[in-house]
């Protein structure tokens, strides 16, 4: 028996390695996906999986991939969780799931192991992706099997097995982190009459604190994506790292919410996704020139409802994959070049050009021009508001 652990190097996942050797009689094989959630938690983790009894590990580096084929696709349809959330954690999932199916497959393995709780939506969204990859291997959830129910008690259990750890008891946020944004949820948090304290966030920078100057960027959109920031081109994880750093120093993109969880449970969390605000500001800007109205709010609605597939687990699905289609499609014209002013947590728009773009200051002015004859105007609000006319007789006529 072979199972494949999606390890992050952290107390729980290091925990289920050994309990999964004794409750399962299993080779555990750690699999890391390296979705540029940084150095600090990658540094010594082969060495660590291995302390704690796993008979391998792989390192799979998705940072550029994630960027280009999961994040990008998503930024073209503008989804954004209930009006916030940029959906970091949810976009992050299904790559990780899948690359985790890859090397299931290719160590022969028969089962797949997560260390998410049972009462979250990372459990949905590995074993939805599980579900649609590799339908034939056993998924394991210890957290929802254990009776482990407390960080004490998960020290206590490494303990009694000789593996050392680096984990503290006092952990008090659940943290997750990638290339596109860090969530932070739990402790002081979970009290929503309770401000997030300067612990509660960890890249930006209080916007109170951020440079009086203000800085701008200059971000080159191509086809939906960002191909240069500041006239130099860019590779998509490079130009993610550029803009929250930039970003990150002048405290954009926190946000801190409550939000439904497909479970059924209500959750509060500070998000921080600094280059992904800036990026989904630049690309809103572009659309606003090249897209017709019809198209834009089309858009809009591809938005919605991929906020929901993608938070909801629903990424290998043929619908949500349609959804990405028409977004990518939709984005062919959404080419350009938008200068973003970054100050005290703002990222504002305040240049914009395209060479698609659709608005033209001749057709907007007010003065004489030649396209536009308002003396059309009233024939077309006649018949464009015809049967509010009609309604309206006939109510007279019933009186
Ligand atoms: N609530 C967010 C989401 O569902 C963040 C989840 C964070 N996950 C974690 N393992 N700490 O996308
Ligand atoms: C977890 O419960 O494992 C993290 C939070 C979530 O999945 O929503």
């Amino acid at each position: 028996n072979k199972v494949v652990l999606a390890y992050s190097g952290g107390l729980d996942t290091s925990a289920i390695i050994p309990w999964l050797k004794e409750n399962y009689d299993c080779e555990v094989v750690a699999f890391v996906a390296d979705v540029g959630q940084g150095e600090d938690e990658l540094e010594g983790i082969e060495e660590k999986a291995l302390a704690s009894g796993a008979s391998q590990c792989f390192i799979a580096d998705l940072k550029d991939e994630m960027v280009s084929d999961y994040i990008y696709p998503s930024l073209k349809t503008g989804a954004v969780y209930e009006g916030k959330y940029l959906l970091g954690t949810s976009m992050a999932r299904p790559i990780i799931a899948k690359a985790q199916v890859e090397c299931a497959l290719e160590v022969g393995a028969d089962a797949l192991c997560h260390g998410c709780t049972g009462k979250g939506n990372d459990q949905v969204r590995f074993e939805s992706a599980f579900a649609a990859l590799a339908p034939q291997l056993k998924v394991i959830a210890p957290w929802r099997e254990w009776d482990l129910r407390s960080r004490e008690a998960l020290l206590d259990y490494l303990a009694e097995r000789n593996i050392a750890t680096t984990a503290s008891l006092e952990k008090i946020y659940s943290r997750d982190a990638n290339a596109w944004h860090i969530s932070t949820e739990g402790g002081v948090l979970e009290d929503t009459w309770n401000t997030p304290n300067e612990h509660c966030w960890v890249w930006t920078v209080d916007p109170e604190q951020a440079p009086d100057e203000s800085e701008t960027v200059n971000v080159t959109v191509e086809k939906g994506e960002v191909v240069a920031v500041n006239g130099e081109a860019m590779t998509p994880y490079q130009a993610l790292i550029y803009l929250n750093e930039k970003g990150a120093r002048h405290g954009v993109g926190r946000i801190d919410i409550v939000e439904n969880r497909l479970v059924g449970m209500k959750s509060r969390g500070c998000y921080e996704t600094p280059g992904g605000t800036i990026m989904m500001e630049a690309l809103r800007a572009v659309e606003q020139l090249v897209l017709d109205k019809d198209s834009y709010e089309f858009r809009e609605e591809l938005g919605l409802k991929a906020s929901h597939l993608i938070y909801d687990g629903r990424w290998f699905t043929p619908l949500c994959q349609s959804i990405l289609s028409a977004a990518d499609s939709l984005a062919q014209s959404v080419s350009g070049e938008v200068v973003v002013k970054l100050y005290k947590g703002q990222a504002t728009v305040t240049q914009k050009r395209s060479l698609n773009s659709l608005y033209s200051e001749e057709f907007a002015t007010f003065g004489e021009d030649e396209v536009y004859d308002q003396s059309h105007a009233g024939g077309f609000i006649r018949l464009y508001s015809l049967s509010s006319r009609i309604r309206a007789m006939n109510t007279q006529k019933q009186k």
